[in-house]
């Protein structure tokens, strides 16, 4: 089995934001030189890929993830010739780069949009989704925008309205049409020519739209949320096999579609022998908090049995079939210590709670910038502090169905992609020695502990967990059986304790990891004859886990 692994299943794989990882010109924002200065850094955490967050040209209005320009890169960025030394530098060192591609919509300052809106008759007139209004002048449908407001927006020069399943900036793409699906694998193949090692997709599962009628209003504003009326709509995945064709046959790459919505059982459909992409980002082990639509000010508590059923589902999905990406973190999501422990849990060792399930598990662990720190959510006052489009967005959903500020806010506090974007904490020094400018977010404030500069040199610290762990992950026999090694879940029944086994040729390594913040006990006969191989605590107790207390034990047959 082990022989048998890909590069990228038996890597690491580091996301980067890069507006806010290092800025080398004092602008305030990260930059590709930026990233490219510190591939060493990475390559300490033994990382193999870096997906990078888009850094095509756009207006920034969903900061970058509305792209004007699929094949080139956004000044604030740097130039082509940046990236090709990213691409070079990091190949040296063994790493790959990984780039998102954002299909599903571009922006609407992109040019195939700007001929589109034009006409009903110019050449683009149909490479996004134009419909007519409705007798009365409203909206084609009731469907409501993933940040927000109606998911139609009327355009006078048309005059019709066009769609967007996120802001009104980002028109969707009409895949329908095989000159757009054309454009966007040549756009993919590009950069596939400039040697990069793979892609994710993002929002991959909007791409095929279904019959434009009404759905059933989930509100007091008459809407129903776009996302329960497209996502996953039969015919999908034709799109997507032909898309594969493509562009991702016959190279040594890897894909990560991102499937908000697209269940464990579905896997086999879209990974493995059938399947389209290597892996797929499915949340719902994220989604726990909005098992109906996502409202930020009503998230539901879950019990623990939640995270470790869908944790379960997702591993059994993938046993033999595909691959997992195991990821607790990303540029959407808050960060995992607040996400998945209780408030009174002792941030360091969450984080190393966290880390050591993100290690352990069967797939290829994705480490969002900054989660190796240890990195906490932010609270800032008032909305205006916050530039995430989509925290307006809730915002404002919140306020009209009736929430007062210090309600809103605190759902604000809790969920904000603004909580994963704060930028990267380097040094003790000034702006966390992430500019010399003036940063385009705030620095969180415990950056003078929480650095890489502080915790570097510290082995009781997240980062020096992380390294450890990886290690453990990537080299010496331990590391086969954490790659390749079957998982079966056990003391399921536990509300405080995920453990499992991971077993390869007659080895088993036992992970166990308490999520309270109380002592959790456990039937020692578990880990008899065990050997306790690495931990949160110094040391550990058979039969008991002490606070949020992470170990890894290994055993012969
Ligand atoms: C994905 C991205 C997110 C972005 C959205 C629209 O969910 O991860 O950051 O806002 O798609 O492109």
């Amino acid at each position: 089995m082990q022989g048998k692994l890909k590069w990228w299943q038996k890597t690491l794989v580091y996301q980067v934001y890069p507006k806010s990882f290092l800025d080398t010109t004092g602008s305030g924002q990260g930059d590709i030189p930026g990233i490219t200065s510190r591939l060493d850094y990475l390559k300490t955490l033994g990382v193999g890929a870096i997906w990078l967050t888009p850094v095509y040209p756009s207006p920034m209005v969903d900061n970058g993830y509305d792209i004007s320009d699929y094949t080139a890169i956004d000044p604030s960025y740097g130039t082509m010739e940046d990236m090709e030394k990213l691409i070079a530098e990091a190949k040296k060192r063994d790493i790959r780069i990984v780039m998102d591609l954002v299909y599903n919509h571009s922006s609407d300052q992109h040019a195939w949009f700007q001929e589109s809106k034009r006409s009903r008759d110019n050449a683009k007139a149909d490479w996004y989704i134009w419909r007519d209004a409705k007798p009365d002048g409203s909206a084609p449908t009731n469907w409501r925008g993933i940040f927000g407001g109606s998911a139609w927006t009327w355009c006078e020069e048309r005059q019709q309205y066009y769609l967007h399943t996120f802001a009104k900036a980002q028109p969707d793409l009409n895949w329908e049409n095989p000159e757009v699906r054309q454009a966007l694998y040549d756009a993919a193949n590009f950069w596939l020519d400039k040697g990069v090692g793979g892609f994710r997709i993002d929002a991959i599962v909007y791409i095929k739209k279904p019959a434009f009628v009404d759905g059933e209003p989930d509100g007091e504003d008459g809407m129903v949320g776009i996302h329960e009326m497209t996502h996953d709509t039969p015919g999908i995945l034709d799109f997507l096999h032909e898309f594969k064709a493509n562009v991702f046959d016959g190279h040594d790459i890897f894909t990560v579609g991102e499937a908000n919505g697209v269940a464990p059982s579905e896997l086999k459909d879209w990974v493995g022998e059938n399947g389209v992409f290597s892996m797929l980002f499915e949340f719902s082990h994220m989604n726990l908090n909005f098992p109906t639509s996502e409202r930020w000010y009503a998230a539901e508590d879950w019990p623990l049995s939640k995270l470790k059923g869908a944790l379960t589902a997702s591993q059994r999905a993938t046993a033999t079939n595909g691959w997992y990406p195991i990821f607790f973190e990303n540029h959407d999501q808050p960060r995992c210590v607040d996400k998945f422990f209780p408030a009174d849990a002792d941030p360091i060792l969450a984080a190393k709670a966290m880390a050591t399930v993100l290690l352990t598990l069967r797939g290829t662990p994705f480490i969002y910038e900054g989660q190796e720190l240890g990195y906490t959510n932010v609270a800032w006052d008032t909305i205006d502090d916050y530039n995430d489009i989509s925290s307006h967005g809730q915002y404002a959903l919140a306020r009209e169905e009736g929430c007062s500020h210090e309600q809103a806010m605190a759902g604000v506090h809790r969920f904000s992609r603004d909580n994963a974007r704060t930028p990267m904490q380097w040094s003790r020094s000034r702006n966390a020695g992430f500019t010399t400018g003036t940063p385009w977010l705030p620095v969180h404030t415990d950056y003078r502990e929480c650095c890489v500069e502080a915790e570097a040199c510290d082995e009781a610290s997240v980062l020096s967990y992380y390294r450890r762990i990886s290690r453990l992950r990537r080299e010496g026999e331990i590391a086969q059986v954490l790659q390749a090694g079957t998982y079966r879940e056990v003391l399921a029944d536990s509300e405080s304790i995920y453990a499992y086994e991971r077993s390869l040729d007659g080895k088993t390594v036992i992970v166990l990891v308490n999520f309270t913040t109380n002592n959790a006990p456990y039937d020692a006969a578990l880990t008899e004859g065990a050997k306790r191989i690495d931990g949160s605590y110094p040391d550990s107790e058979s039969g008991l886990l002490r606070p949020l207390e992470a170990v890894i034990y290994e055993k012969e047959d």
